[in-house]
């Protein structure tokens, strides 16, 4: 592993500087304290121009194997396509870094477990993926009531990830690589549900969808509204939406429901605090995108990850303290459930897990 930076703090380098890529390079770059922006990779010029410009001068590579052979880099920060993160991640943690990763880890579930299993491993080094809903203020605060009894014994969750409509079509094309609307949206609803019920392993799914505008998805055999049922092996229970095709902004939200109680976590999904009040009625403005309504939730991850690090928390669970935010584990199955859901969805049956 590379030895730690002289000023003590964790050499970061990014990869992948596309929608998602830059917001997490600016953080990581000025708002994470004990972490500094060494070098960054993309194989697009106009990318690395970019990072020219907006970063403070990072060693800059458009191959992903010059990054990881820099030794002056301590852990890379995965913002890639999804079907290239298993084998990025796998590459990382044999060149001795530690690894951040952005959902999913895999949209296959045999390349899930091999990442476990190379995982382990490397049990000194941190591997984590970006479920940021978990640190988010509202997520984390319902988590923490759970934890305190508040609701009494969680059983169901009613979560949705629904984007605004976006009539540029960026999500069609994208929609080849994604992995469709249960591995790309469904798969945070999946995680939040199981890290609030306790971690429940999944026995049976039931899914449907619909295209209510964008028929260029027909081709990749995606829908652009998607529900689904998913049983626990426990007796609990889960019940998802996500739709592309939303009016108002990016709605979404998530309900827990105890025996003792419920809490609700976001319905609203309002930009700000202001209520317009005319001769429509009264109303607020929404979050546009997912990164405005999660812009915290990333910035308090990639904190999180830094300092688990640092208090040499590992993937393994050894070290000062349990690892920050979702491991490899709880990512295998949330792409198991997925994988479960698009197949039900496709077939129109119920799938046994
Ligand atoms: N947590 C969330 O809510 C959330 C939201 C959006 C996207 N994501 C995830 O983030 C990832 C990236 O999504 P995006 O919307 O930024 O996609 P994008 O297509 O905009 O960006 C992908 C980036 O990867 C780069 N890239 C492609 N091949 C590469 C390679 N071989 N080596 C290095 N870099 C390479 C591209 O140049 C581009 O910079 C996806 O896995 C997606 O699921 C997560």
């Amino acid at each position: 592993m590379a030895a730690a930076s002289a000023s003590g703090k964790l050499r970061l380098g990014v990869v992948g500087l596309g929608r998602l890529g830059k917001r997490h390079a600016e953080n990581l770059a000025y708002r994470v304290p004990g972490a500094t922006l060494v070098a960054a990779c993309s194989p697009v010029e106009e990318e690395r121009a970019w990072a020219r410009e907006a970063l403070p001068a990072p060693r800059l590579y458009d191959d992903y194997a010059d990054l990881l052979a820099d030794s002056d880099v301590d852990a890379v920060w995965l913002v890639t396509p999804s079907s290239l993160h298993a084998k990025q991640i796998v590459d990382a943690l044999r060149a001795g870094k530690h690894v951040f990763c952005e959902k999913p880890l895999s949209l296959d579930l045999a390349e899930c477990e091999r990442v476990l299993a190379e995982a382990a491993r490397y049990p000194h080094l941190q591997a984590t993926i970006g479920f940021m809903r978990r640190f988010d203020p509202s997520y984390k605060d319902a988590f923490d009531k759970i934890e305190a009894g508040t609701i009494g014994r969680p059983f169901l969750v009613r979560s949705q990830t629904t984007d605004k409509n976006d009539t540029d079509g960026f999500f069609v094309r994208f929609a080849g690589t994604s992995g469709g609307i249960f591995l790309d949206c469904t798969v945070h609803d999946i995680d939040v549900a199981r890290w609030l019920l306790g971690k429940p392993r999944a026995k049976r799914v039931f899914a449907a969808g619909a295209i209510a505008l964008h028929e260029g998805l027909r081709e990749s055999g995606d829908v652009d509204n998607g529900v689904a049922i998913c049983e626990f092996e426990d007796g609990k229970l889960a019940m998802f939406y996500a739709s592309r095709t939303q009016a108002h902004g990016n709605d979404t939200h998530s309900e827990v429901i105890g025996t003792a109680g419920a809490l609700a976590i976001g319905h609203n999904p309002r930009a700000n605090r202001v209520e317009i009040y005319d001769a429509n009625g009264i109303r607020n403005e929404c979050t546009p995108n997912f990164f405005d309504r999660f812009e915290e939730a990333f910035l308090y991850e990639a904190r999180a990850f830094v300092a688990a690090v640092q208090r040499g928390a590992t993937s393994s669970g050894a070290g000062a303290g349990a690892q920050a935010g979702a491991t490899l584990a709880d990512a295998l199955e949330a792409t198991r459930i997925g994988i479960a859901l698009r197949r039900s969805l496709q077939t129109g049956d119920a799938v046994t897990l």
